[in-house]
């Protein structure tokens, strides 16, 4: 197991671009116009933003230098499921979600949820990305129940928990995304188009995914599965197909869907503009 990481390590992480660049190219060529956060920690992925911006975070730590500097950040102190229980991002930014990072409780059903929750207020052209799926090895999986739980590990300080498994359930039940998981340091970035809002697949197999999931470790898995379902690419290359967001629904729209699929989604579009 441990040669095999090693193996990832070298292989598939070294040379790409961090998250942290692949996330500020798409606020530079995209020019989103409305940038949706769950999990803003210190807010060094905030500060990339500089369009109307909505943040969620149930602590709120040093933001007072990013909010100094950007008049259009609301900050909403609250865990994501409360802030969706109370609020709508399309209310809170004006205008639907371009492009959103959901980076908070690194759980699975945590994620699934703020998933579900977030797509519900995107457009076919909306870029959500998600961060922590590509762990390096099983000691950044443990959850918070196993924190005590000591395993070999190069990364003592990193966790991403158990939210690879979004990687899976998402090729699984949604093929209709375009996601793309990018060799982003240090532990990936998942970037998923082609967004749905109408789509309840996920929703309305939450409790059985979840169920399915519960109990599934990445030892069991196996690592060298997880990055073959990844099929992990340049973030390097991929950063060279950000287009700005207002040109997003006709790129959406484009040669991946069928034309029939296109129209119905174009009229879909439509409505869910005027709504
Ligand atoms: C890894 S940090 C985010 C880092 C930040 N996005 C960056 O890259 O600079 C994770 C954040 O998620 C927040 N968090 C934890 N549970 C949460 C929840 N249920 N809802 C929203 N945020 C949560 C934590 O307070 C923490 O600030």
């Amino acid at each position: 197991m441990a040669a095999r990481l090693a193996e990832h390590d070298t292989e598939i992480f070294i040379d790409g671009p961090s998250y942290h660049a692949v996330l500020s190219q798409i606020h530079r060529v995209g020019r989103p116009r409305s940038y949706f956060e769950i999990g803003a920690f210190t807010g060094d992925t905030l500060a990339l933003s500089s369009c109307k911006t909505v943040a969620v975070d149930p602590v709120k730590r040093v933001l007072t230098q990013v909010e100094r500097g950007h008049p259009d950040l609301t900050f909403h102190e609250l865990t994501s499921d409360d802030y969706f229980a109370r609020r709508t991002p399309t209310a809170d930014l004006g205008r639907r979600i371009d492009l959103a990072f959901l980076d908070g409780m690194h759980e699975f059903d945590f994620l699934l949820r703020d998933f579900i929750n977030t797509e519900r207020f995107c457009h076919p052209g909306s870029i959500v990305a998600l961060h922590d799926c590509l762990p390096r090895d099983a000691y950044m999986t443990r959850l918070w129940k196993d924190w005590e739980v000591q395993k070999p590990t190069n990364y003592p300080n990193h966790w991403t928990g158990d939210v690879w498994k979004m990687v899976v359930v998402l090729r699984r039940h949604r093929p209709d995304l375009d996601i793309r998981c990018l060799d982003a340091p240090p532990t990936g970035l998942t970037v998923c188009r082609g967004l749905d809002p109408a789509n309840t697949v996920l929703a309305d197999n939450y409790d059985r995914i979840v169920a399915e999931w519960r109990d599934v470790i990445l030892d069991d898995y196996g690592v060298d599965k997880l990055f073959a379902v990844a099929a992990v690419e340049s973030g390097e290359a991929w950063m060279r197909t950000v287009t700005p967001f207002h040109r997003a629904p006709l790129r959406a729209l484009g040669a991946r869907i069928q034309p029939r699929r296109r129209l119905l989604r174009l009229l879909r579009w439509a409505g869910l503009r005027a709504a």
